[in-house]
């Protein structure tokens, strides 16, 4: 089996491993690296729950290889709080119960992540296209959007 050794730093600590070229790395992230926060559903690029950030750009990471991001700098959902501190994205979807069975969050945190940094004043209809490559079959995704406007504000409050 063809193995390659990659380099890959997340959440701000550096891994070197060896893995087979065909590893996904949404499965290097949750069985090498026990970052389990990332999340499996469809496994072929529809429903968004394994979504992570890569080189500040929000990817599907079941469609990636580990292989591909050798050499990069990734964020998953547990390198977003601060210690205790939760990021304003995560406060938002608690004030605003932006979840019910949590399964489809850390895939909506990592894109709305992505898209709050290019886009820090968005409409309803901006965010509703932003999310609309994450599923969620819980919340009916009312919650999700209030909660994507209350993190806007309070980024943007944050940044000023
Ligand atoms: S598990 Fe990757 S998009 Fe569904
Ligand atoms: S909260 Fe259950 S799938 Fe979204």
């Amino acid at each position: 089996m063809k193995q390659r050794a990659i380099r890959v730093t997340v959440n701000g600590r550096t891994h070197e491993r060896t893995v087979e070229v065909r590893r996904t790395l949404a499965d290097f992230l949750r069985d090498d690296l026990d970052l389990t926060g990332t999340h499996l559903g469809c496994e072929h690029g529809v429903c968004g729950a394994c979504t992570i950030v890569v080189n500040g750009e929000a990817v599907r990471s079941c469609l990636m290889f580990a292989a591909q991001v050798d050499g990069a700098e990734l964020l998953t959902v547990e390198g977003l709080a601060d210690g205790e501190r939760l990021h304003p994205i995560q406060e938002a979807f608690w004030e605003h119960h932006g979840l019910q069975c949590g399964f489809c969050t850390p895939g909506f945190l990592m894109t709305l992540y992505c898209f709050l940094r290019e886009q820090p004043d968005p409409t309803e209809s901006e965010i509703r296209e932003a999310i609309s490559g994450n599923l969620c079959r819980c919340t009916g995704y009312q919650n999700i959007v209030t909660a994507a406007r209350a993190a806007a504000g309070s980024l943007r409050a944050g940044a000023s």
